[in-house]
């Protein structure tokens, strides 16, 4: 190990994060009883200009009047963007009126670690004045050249910082990827065109502390490219996945907890270790396959998700 070791964030189990549009407010009813982890009330993308003044009433309102925790949910608002003129009186208003039950503010098209330090300043101001005893979390999305190609930088701009997302739609749009289509593969492209991106904010995040999660699949028709997504984000080092429809929730919390035979396999490699470390060996070997000191700790972080996951149910 290096002794440099960057302090883990907070651990939250993050699964599936449900986006709702928070000038919705039907649809914000409904999602506090599905069975996410994280719920997202939206006050960017998914609302029309003309609705981003109720959506903020609508998203307080609810932080407020919701036991979102008491339904074991994470509740997380997505402000605007640093370039709108709404922006300030999202996170002045939510924090000022809703601070205390508010857990994350999600920052869309991060671009540079001065967008998070924005954001804490004002939070820290808010908490201060308002005497709040929590401490809001942020949680990024990596969605634009400028914020991949500053995503190390971004990873390290605030320990409120608890997870980056990779935001596959904007992404596009900011590198010009020959679609329009949000998330799932190009037949033009052999193998996965989002690999690249994802795997560098995956690294970005471990190295860091952060929880790296992978955005919208759009296609809420094709359940199949919806699992497929999630289970080629996982083999990566992902932790869980936007939901953008309930029907997507159940697969994302199925690929995303580790499976009963990984769990008692890594169970098994611990066993196995320990009874070749008492007898002064620090390798061994189970079903044919040599296992060490690195199987040990690939076998902990199964045994750790599998736990909190259990914890949390
Ligand atoms: C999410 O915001 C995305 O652009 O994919
Ligand atoms: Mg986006």
């Amino acid at each position: 190990m290096s002794f440099t070791q960057p302090k883990p964030a907070r651990q939250r189990v993050q699964r599936c994060e449900l986006a709702v549009p928070a000038s919705n407010v039907k649809m914000i009813e409904k999602s506090a009883d599905c069975d996410a982890d994280f719920v997202f009330l939206d006050l960017e993308d998914a609302v029309a200009p003309g609705d981003k003044v109720q959506a903020r009433k609508n998203a307080i309102e609810a932080v407020n009047d919701i036991d979102w925790a008491g339904k074991g949910k994470t509740i997380v608002v997505r402000i605007n963007g640093l370039d709108t003129h709404y922006m300030y009186r999202d996170v002045i208003d939510l924090v000022e009126q809703a601070g205390n039950k508010l857990d994350t503010i999600f920052i869309p098209k991060v671009g540079d670690p001065a967008d998070v330090y924005m954001v804490d300043a004002l939070l820290t101001q808010i908490e201060e004045a308002k005497g709040f005893e929590n401490k809001i979390a942020i949680e990024a999305i990596i969605e634009t050249a400028l914020g991949m190609a500053n995503v190390e930088a971004i990873a390290q701009s605030s320990p409120r910082l608890e997870a980056l997302h990779f935001g596959v739609a904007d992404y596009s749009a900011s590198n010009r990827a020959r679609t329009v289509n949000i998330g799932g593969l190009n037949p033009d492209y052999p193998g996965d065109q989002w690999h690249f991106a994802i795997s560098r904010m995956v690294v970005a995040c471990r190295a860091y502390g952060l929880r790296p999660i992978d955005g919208p699949f759009g296609d809420i028709k094709d359940p199949e490219g919806y699992m497929l997504a999630c289970r080629r984000g996982a083999a990566l080092g992902i932790e869980g996945k936007w939901a953008i429809h309930p029907s997507q929730i159940e697969m994302a919390n199925e690929v995303f907890s580790p499976p009963e035979e990984e769990v008692a396999k890594a169970h098994r490699i611990l066993e196995e270790l320990e009874k070749a470390a008492k007898e002064g060996k620090g390798a061994a070997t189970l079903d044919g396959k040599m296992i060490d000191a690195a199987s040990a700790k690939m076998a902990e972080n199964v045994v750790r998700a599998a736990e909190a996951i259990a914890a949390k149910s």
